[in-house]
């Protein structure tokens, strides 16, 4: 088999920071023979820095599809993933979309129908399934230690960490803020654990209290955003009860009063045992994150923690380092080989948007919302 042909559709953070420097680690697998994004020298600079010698570059991602490839990557904002990633299928291509999915369940059962259709391979970029705790906790769960799993909740909490490039804080590029964005991570690998796909209502509540109010270099951090342009909510909070009876408590902020920051990550109450992602005392590190595991042996409560370090080096940065992306990228491409299935399966992100969605509309209607 020869050497897997590739385009990206988007060349700005993640493409750059994610997906590309993780393909570089498998040359002999994949190439990138095609760049497109609407800012051109975008994508000149991406296809310098990656691609190969001839690779082309568009504007237009409907030019870049006339091309001969196996794949798409979808790296744009929130609101053109539905409408690239179905033309891309039909087009005859693989997809790897970017999380979320879409902006609202319509666009996200397109893109399933659309991959149900044409037969190919579409996967969401949820690389925090990949990472050395998820799969632990993941493989817990399967191998039946924690019993069934009835109440969990998933954690998407930073203080003052607004994204302050592209347009993350445009509510109609990206349909919402921290819920659709980082909450998106969190409430997918719960669902992954639990292995539950069976929502039947949800309650949800929104805040847009700090990102209006507060100007981000006032507050002695980094993300110095602009409280004038800020339209998406800067916390939201949900509450899921499954068709089994299970629940799921979903929190998430880009700003709020906490000191608890913990992102992608999940607290899982089972039958037999329960377990929560922690970092490390006094550290929010991206790649030194703990798995504490409690549960009973020999009639006594016990406590322990499986070593779930990761192998790539700790950047100390949060927002940048992308820990379980090298496996994201091994796995695709073996699925893309056929060696594989692909992992994250888009009628399980299509199950997140739905929530995601309906979070949203309760806060709107003051109602639940039954699915
Ligand atoms: N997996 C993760 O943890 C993670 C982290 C960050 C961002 N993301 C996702 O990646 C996506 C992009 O985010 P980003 O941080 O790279 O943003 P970004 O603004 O840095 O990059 C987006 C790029 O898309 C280009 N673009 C916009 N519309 C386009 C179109 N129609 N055709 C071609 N190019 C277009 C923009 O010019 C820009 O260069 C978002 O959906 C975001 O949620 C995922």
């Amino acid at each position: 088999m020869g050497k897997l042909r590739l385009g990206f559709v988007g060349c700005g953070n993640i493409a750059n920071t994610k997906h590309l420097p993780n393909l570089a680690k498998f040359p002999d697998r994949a190439e990138v023979v095609a760049f497109c994004d609407v800012i051109e020298q975008k994508a000149i600079d991406t296809k310098n820095k990656f691609g190969t010698p001839d690779a082309k570059v568009f504007t237009d991602y409907r030019d870049l599809l006339k091309m001969d490839l196996d794949a798409v990557y979808v790296c744009t904002p929130n609101r053109s993933h539905s409408e690239i990633t179905v033309a891309a299928l039909r087009a005859g291509c693989h997809v790897m979309c970017e999380k979320p999915m879409a902006i609202n369940s319509e666009e996200a059962k397109a893109m399933v129908d659309a991959a149900r259709e044409t037969g190919k391979l579409l996967t969401i970029g949820y690389q925090n399934r990949f990472r050395e705790d998820t799969l632990t906790l993941k493989q817990m769960a399967e191998d039946g230690f924690l019993g069934e799993v009835y109440m969990a909740k998933a954690h998407a909490l930073r203080r003052r960490g607004i994204p302050t490039w592209g347009v993350f804080t445009n509510k109609y590029e990206q349909g919402g803020g921290p819920l659709i964005d980082i909450g998106t991570h969190a409430l997918d690998i719960t669902l992954w654990i639990m292995n539950n796909y069976k929502p039947v209502s949800v309650l949800g509540s929104t805040y847009n209290v700090l990102g209006t109010t507060l100007r981000g270099a006032e507050q002695g951090t980094s993300s110095h955003w602009d409280p004038d342009t800020y339209e998406v909510e800067d916390s939201a909070f949900g509450f899921v009860k499954f068709e089994n009876g299970a629940t799921v408590f979903l929190e998430s902020s880009w700003a709020l009063n906490t000191v608890e920051q913990k992102q992608a990550m999940t607290t899982v109450y089972g039958t037999k045992a329960g377990a929560s992602m922690e970092f490390p005392v006094g550290e929010a590190s991206s790649t030194k994150k703990r798995l504490v595991v409690n549960t009973v042996v020999g009639g006594k409560q016990v406590v322990f923690e499986p070593d779930v370090r990761e192998t790539v080096p700790d950047s100390q940065d949060l927002i940048f380092n992308y820990p379980g992306a090298e496996k994201e990228c091994k796995v695709w491409l073996d699925a893309l080989e056929g060696k594989g299935e692909v992992v994250v399966k888009p009628e399980e992100a299509f199950v997140v948007t739905q929530i995601l969605e309906a979070i949203y509309k309760s806060a709107e209607t003051g109602k639940a919302v039954y699915l």
